[in-house]
């Protein structure tokens, strides 16, 4: 695998978002194989938005690798007005191997990409969160033993983290559906990028304003929060808007028996989903969180020390 960059899902071949998710599993069974594989590297995390997840993540991930991880507020940086993205990156390369960048406009991770001639992976943007597709598909593939095929519903606003389980979906011949109210649609170029790439993994993404026709059959129910990060404002507008989009016991009895449910969290209990489902034996949340460090630790790998990553590949093959 030739890629400098983790940016998107869609950058990649159904191919090498199976061999990501695959290093991700071998990772996680055989930590010990990966101890030094990244040993002396550090790894920059700018932060323009909170998290939990993906800093503890990426800092323990890397640590774990043998590197560093150098933790970046958004009061240090500033990006764009104390300093402009392009000195940012000609700066941090000179210092550090990686930068992980989560921010709002997804164009400033693409812009970093572009001037640093080191490996940025987006921890996040308003558009797409690839990361945490990466550790979700992990998880079902766990739970599941396969993603082609599955119907994973999607119920909420039509968000970053939707994008992702879109193209994600797409990549590995999911059936998505993504249930939001009318205008909180997922972004018309995603939804025809995910159809279009479907056609060759047998994948399908259905867009619907019908929560029961999205859950009904699935074996996984997913949501997000109804106001993301940068949308504090119009949080009691969408409060809402929303609330026929819960996923409540209700709702979730529509999905398979076994179906499991996901959330990338932070969670609102009586929110997007109550209690009596986030809290049942259904709900995979804290498994899928997890995974966001395996998952991670292997995009770190692949991107930073490539040669490493399929060698380790090929040794696991004999063990
Ligand atoms: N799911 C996720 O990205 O969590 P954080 O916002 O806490 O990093
Ligand atoms: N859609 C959420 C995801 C948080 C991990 C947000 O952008 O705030």
């Amino acid at each position: 695998m030739l890629r400098n960059d983790f940016l998107s899902i869609r950058d990649f071949t159904p191919n090498e978002i199976r061999e990501f998710i695959e290093l991700g599993r071998l990772i996680k069974s055989n930590p010990e194989l990966f101890a030094d594989s990244l040993k002396g590297q550090t790894l920059a995390l700018i932060f323009e938005k909170p998290s939990l997840r993906t800093r503890v993540s990426f800092d323990v991930g890397i640590h774990q690798l043998g590197g560093f991880a150098l933790y970046l507020s958004p009061a240090e940086i500033n990006l764009g007005k104390r300093e402009s993205v392009y000195d940012v990156a000609k700066n941090l390369e000179r210092m550090v191997q990686g930068i992980m960048i989560r921010t709002f406009a997804h164009e400033i991770v693409d812009q970093m990409a572009d001037c640093a001639g080191i490996p940025v992976i987006n921890g996040l943007t308003d558009y797409s969160h690839p990361c945490q597709a990466m550790a979700d598909y992990l998880t079902i593939l766990e739970l599941k033993g396969e993603v082609a095929g599955l119907k994973v519903a999607f119920v909420g606003d039509g968000n970053n983290v939707a994008h992702s389980l879109m193209f994600a979906g797409a990549q590995l011949g999911a059936k998505v559906w993504v249930a939001t109210p009318p205008k909180y649609e997922p972004d018309a170029g995603a939804i025809r990028w995910a159809a279009e790439r479907g056609e060759n993994t047998g994948g399908t993404c259905t867009v619907t304003n019908d929560p029961v026709e999205a859950v009904r059959g699935a074996d996984v129910v997913y949501t997000d929060a109804w106001a993301s990060m940068g949308q504090e404002a119009e949080k009691e507008q969408r409060e809402k808007i929303f609330r026929p989009y819960q996923v409540n016991a209700e709702l979730f009895q529509l999905a398979k028996p076994d179906a499991i449910f996901m959330h990338c969290l932070p969670a609102h209990r009586g929110d997007e989903v109550t209690a009596d489902v986030i809290d049942s034996v259904h709900s995979v949340v804290f498994q899928q969180a997890e995974n966001r460090l395996h998952a991670q630790k292997a995009i770190m790998v692949e991107l930073m020390k490539p040669k490493v990553a399929e060698g380790l590949r090929i040794a696991a093959r004999s063990l």
